[in-house]
């Protein structure tokens, strides 16, 4: 019988660190092939990672987990986005609705039990959809916040179960909008008017002056991640 490789063990001995963003990418679909799933909230990082694939050649297969209240400018890009590079992002849905969730849960749950309300309308769904994939690509970078410092390029994630890589780990928030302006490519304006981190609706609010990117996110509460990435 033919002999299956575990993931973390051809994931080590390699310089991860020494790899370009590029050479990430082009590893993993050459790799994982469609089996390799680019998450997207269509973050200026996320528009990034899609156009770096693109002109690599590949044809990126991107989802992105809708919550059902995502700012309208989110959807409006996401046709651009998709038009522009020829992709069809896959639509990842909670298994409640907002009104099945408010039923069960209480309305406003982003409110009373934002942990909650995440692992039902992202981290759940997240779950359901790599578990069919064998590796994913986000767009993380360390520079984003405390919890991302040590973020490696090319991991195993644990929490998920499969290969997970952070292409552009080691850029910061200029040298990403630094790609997006040369390269001209189609983002969320928003990002222009004060919206440094952009998630859902009810837990995101412009950053003010000297405020940290992320202070937008989930303001008031205690809470700086959805769980999608590790603690
Ligand atoms: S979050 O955990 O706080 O929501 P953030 O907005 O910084 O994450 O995004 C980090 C990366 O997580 C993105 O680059 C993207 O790869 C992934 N991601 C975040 N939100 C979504 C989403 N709604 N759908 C798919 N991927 C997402
Ligand atoms: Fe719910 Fe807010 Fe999490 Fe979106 S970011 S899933 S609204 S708690």
């Amino acid at each position: 019988m033919e002999q299956v490789e575990d993931p973390r063990t051809e994931l080590l001995g390699r310089d991860w660190e020494a790899m370009t963003a590029q050479e990430a990418i082009a590893w993993g679909s050459e790799r994982f092939g469609s089996s390799m799933v680019f998450a997207s909230s269509f973050s200026l990082e996320d528009v990034l990672l899609i156009d770096m694939a693109s002109r690599a050649g590949l044809r990126p297969r991107v989802f992105y987990l809708d919550t059902g209240v995502l700012f309208p400018q989110t959807y409006e890009l996401i046709g651009r986005i998709a038009e522009r590079y020829g992709i069809e992002p896959e639509r990842v849905l909670p298994e409640l609705t907002l009104e099945q969730q408010a039923e069960r849960h209480g309305e406003k749950l982003w409110q009373s039990a934002p942990d909650k309300c995440c692992a039902i309308r992202k981290v759940e769904p997240l779950r359901r959809y790599l578990a069919e994939a064998e590796a994913w690509v986000t767009g993380i970078h360390r520079d984003q916040s405390p919890t991302r410092a040590n973020a490696p390029r090319v991991t195993f994630d644990e929490s998920f179960g499969l290969v997970k890589l952070n292409p552009i780990v080691d850029w910061t928030t200029d040298d990403v909008r630094r790609y997006i302006a040369e390269h001209n490519i189609p983002y969320n304006q928003m990002h222009d008017q004060g919206y440094p981190s952009i998630g859902c609706i009810p837990c995101t609010r412009p950053v003010r002056p000297g405020e940290d990117a992320r202070a937008g996110r989930w303001s008031g509460f205690q809470k700086t991640e959805c769980g999608l990435h590790g603690r």
